[in-house]
């Protein structure tokens, strides 16, 4: 069906005005209006925030809110006061019925929880056809940032044998066979969702030097946060001949490259975020594009929050992980920026992390933003035989199943380091939004799957 898309009349602009110049739309109806002789309604096809607003004098008698439409006309100077552009129809016609009794989203602003029960409809709303715009456009921010920095984009597997992180949050995948659960008949062995593409892409990294993947990442943690998702997104990026200062530049230059894209491609969507979500989003997002994050270790975290006063429900003190409430103090209160977080003691991390000569931390980094906390976690990773196999060892993991990582460690190993961006936190960070149950078309958490 020709048509022309309403972001190109509203935002792009440059069509002629009058009746010789005929176009044809097609959308959902957001809003009807009668008057006497005439009726407006406004319809939106996605591409924009902006609806048009239709004129005519013949509405078809089973045009509702909802409905989906194909329109002819032309453009016209606008007499309303939010638009400059209205289409004088010529033409209607009712692609999909809507039956105004039962269709659920009214004019009135819903809940975002009540959206949530109707993910398959919620995208017809102005917040979700913003976050998904902003997805699309963080999505491609993120392949345009590494590619031009000669990074391949990989593909991990998303079935694994191994536990990445460690922590045992994982899926166990197994077969329906005559529909009763097989068992590890089908691998021969046990297999999970992937909790990380990072020790693959390790793998690829030792032999292609910088390589990323995007993919989802799949998490069994019991967490009902609105910071935590079972299904998520990843983007891992790996580097070889690198180590983990100059891999936190390129965190840095990462997260700045995103908010710029989104200034520059998505300035409708985020004024609506700045207006209806969070006021001063886009100041927020200014001050972090133009001022350097705040770098600290941990033990010097450890220290600031000591000497905070703050009441914090976890108390302090030099070992433990940190918590919600203390990152975000750090990156909320005291620095009022992002922040990165180094060198945390080893029992905490990561098996892969590599020691420090310390012997007491590791060279790891989480990257802490206000509204947020924990946006991104990576380390330089352990690249010495000798001191993995003990560390692996300590930790009763089963070196056999990670022979082939291994392996990189004995042929031609080399400095290397990596880290983990939460897709759908970096979306958190820049909509404004409280809960990440609302920057994914369809959120998974515990005890919630449908549709
Ligand atoms: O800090 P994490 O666990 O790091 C890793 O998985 C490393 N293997 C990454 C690497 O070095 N290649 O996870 C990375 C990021 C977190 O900082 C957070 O933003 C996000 O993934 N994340 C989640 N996002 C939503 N829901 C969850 N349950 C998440 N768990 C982690
Ligand atoms: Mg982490």
């Amino acid at each position: 069906m020709q048509r022309t898309r309403i972001q190109a009349i509203l935002i792009d602009q440059g069509h002629q005005l009058g009746p010789s110049a005929s176009l044809q739309v097609a959308g959902w109806v957001k809003t009807i209006r009668s008057q006497k002789q005439i009726t407006f309604f406004e319809i939106n096809d996605g591409s924009c925030l902006g609806n048009l607003q239709i004129i005519t004098e013949k509405p078809p008698s089973n045009l509702s809110t909802g409905a989906s439409v194909c329109v002819q006309g032309y453009l016209v100077p606008s007499l309303g006061k939010n638009q400059s552009i209205d289409l004088q129809a010529t033409k209607i016609q009712v692609l999909g019925e809507s039956d105004p009794a039962t269709y659920p989203l009214q004019k009135k602003r819903h809940s975002f929880e009540f959206l949530r029960t109707i993910a398959h409809l919620r995208p017809r709303t102005n917040t979700q056809g913003a976050v998904l715009r902003l997805r699309s456009q963080m999505a491609w921010a993120t392949h345009l940032f590494f590619q031009q920095r000669g990074f391949l984009y990989i593909q991990t597997p998303i079935l694994t044998a191994s536990d990445c992180e460690g922590g045992g949050d994982l899926f166990h995948v197994t077969t329906l066979a005559a529909g009763r659960l097989s068992g590890e008949v089908f691998f021969q062995r046990q297999a999970f969702l992937t909790v990380s593409g990072q020790l693959e892409a390790e793998t690829i990294a030792s032999a292609l030097s910088d390589v990323y993947t995007f993919g989802p990442t799949f998490r069994a943690e019991n967490s009902n946060t609105s910071r935590h998702l079972a299904e998520f997104w990843m983007i891992e990026p790996e580097m070889a001949f690198q180590d983990l200062h100059g891999m936190i530049d390129v965190a840095e230059s990462y997260v700045k490259a995103c908010i710029h894209h989104a200034f520059t491609h998505c300035e409708e969507d985020l004024a609506f975020f700045d207006q209806l979500i969070e006021p001063g989003l886009i100041r927020r997002l200014r001050l972090v594009l133009e001022t350097p994050c705040a770098k600290v270790t941990y033990t010097e975290a450890i220290e600031i929050l000591l000497s905070s006063k703050q009441a914090f429900t976890f108390p302090i003190s030099w070992g433990i992980d940190l918590q919600s409430e203390h990152e975000r103090f750090l990156a909320e209160s005291y620095f009022q920026k992002p922040v990165v977080i180094t060198d945390y003691p080893a029992p905490i991390k990561a098996f892969y992390m590599r020691a420090n000569d310390d012997d007491k931390t590791v060279a790891a980094m989480d990257f802490l933003v206000p509204k947020v906390g924990e946006l991104i976690g990576g380390s330089q990773r352990e690249e010495r035989l000798f001191f993995l196999e003990q560390k692996m060892k300590a930790l009763h993991l089963p070196l056999e199943t990670y022979d082939w990582y291994l392996d990189l460690r004995r042929f031609g190993t080399v400095p290397h380091a990596g880290f983990g961006v939460g897709f759908e936190r970096l979306l958190l960070f820049i909509t404004g939004l409280d809960n990440i149950r609302d920057v994914i078309p369809y959120p998974r958490y515990p005890g919630h799957i449908a549709p």
